[in-house]
């Protein structure tokens, strides 16, 4: 088979398992539009998450809690009509897995019937164990959250690295391990050391992608509107910038007003 025609095949979970085996890097980013992920899919990312950062990014909240599972079903299926070969897995949002293994499951059946999404996410270990469990039984792809978990920010407090302490780490390693045990196809490991992020990955035979986890997982993730320079205002260590979009869409702003105030805009050839 061509690399061309390998490189349009879908990309599943067992195809990620794949990689992982092989020692290629999985390439993850968040997208929550059809025409962003359009662009993604096309540029040959292999899993697209529609995050719950949807919350931040998106609606403009300081926290990932208050987004509904409504919201990011309208939001997931944005992006699978988009989408043609990546892998697309959804956030569970705040409030709709957690107490109860019965709604975990009935949230992610919503999510797979009404968004034809891939794939769902959920964050934590052993307190959501009984939620993985159900929801895998009815055969619907997981992929874990470890460290930081932003849904858990009011009882965090901060968003500071995660895993520092003995403890928590090997909690944390106990967590990734009950989560390959459950089934599930893969795991995030967000803001942790990179030691740990490392011996995490080594020590599970599923893919980890890494969000501040450093280069020693299997792949690594970051939210779109973020490496794009969109919102500027955000600058964690982890977070390489590969555009300034911020700048070059207030050019293209300040552009179009003056040349709407001055009458430049529209021209002769730009009207009827
Ligand atoms: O919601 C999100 O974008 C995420 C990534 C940061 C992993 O969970």
């Amino acid at each position: 088979m061509s690399t061309q025609t390998a490189s349009l095949r879908p990309v599943t979970t067992y195809r990620l398992y794949e990689m992982k085996q092989h020692g290629e890097k999985i390439a993850m980013l968040t997208a929550y539009d059809y025409s962003t992920a359009r662009i993604l899919d096309a540029a040959g990312v292999d899993v697209i998450l529609v995050g719950d950062s949807a919350a931040n990014v998106m609606a403009g909240y300081e926290t990932t809690v208050p987004i509904t599972l409504d919201n990011m079903i309208y939001h997931a299926k944005s992006v699978t009509r988009a989408v043609k070969r990546a892998l697309v897995i959804v956030d569970l949002p705040f409030g709709t897995y957690q107490g109860n293994s019965k709604e975990a499951l009935a949230s992610a059946i919503r999510i797979m019937k009404e968004t034809e999404a891939d794939a769902v996410k959920l964050e934590g270990g052993e307190e959501i164990l009984e939620s993985v469990n159900r929801i895998l039984s009815a055969g619907i792809p997981v992929m874990g959250h470890l460290g930081l978990t932003p849904q858990s920010i009011h009882k965090f407090g901060t968003y500071a690295v995660r895993a520092r302490e003995e403890d928590e780490a090997e909690k944390l390693l106990r967590d990734a391990l009950l989560l390959e045990k459950a089934g599930c196809f893969g795991m995030v490991l967000e803001k942790i050391p990179a030691a740990l992020g490392r011996r995490v990955s080594e020590s599970v035979r599923i893919p980890t992608i890494g969000i501040g986890a450093g280069n020693g997982t299997d792949g690594q993730v970051l939210v779109v509107n973020d490496m794009l320079g969109i919102t500027n205002e955000f600058s964690p260590r982890f977070l390489r910038r590969y555009a300034d979009l911020h700048g070059i869409m207030t050019d293209a702003f300040t552009n179009y007003i003056t040349d709407v105030k001055s009458g430049d805009f529209p021209n002769d050839k730009e009207q009827y």
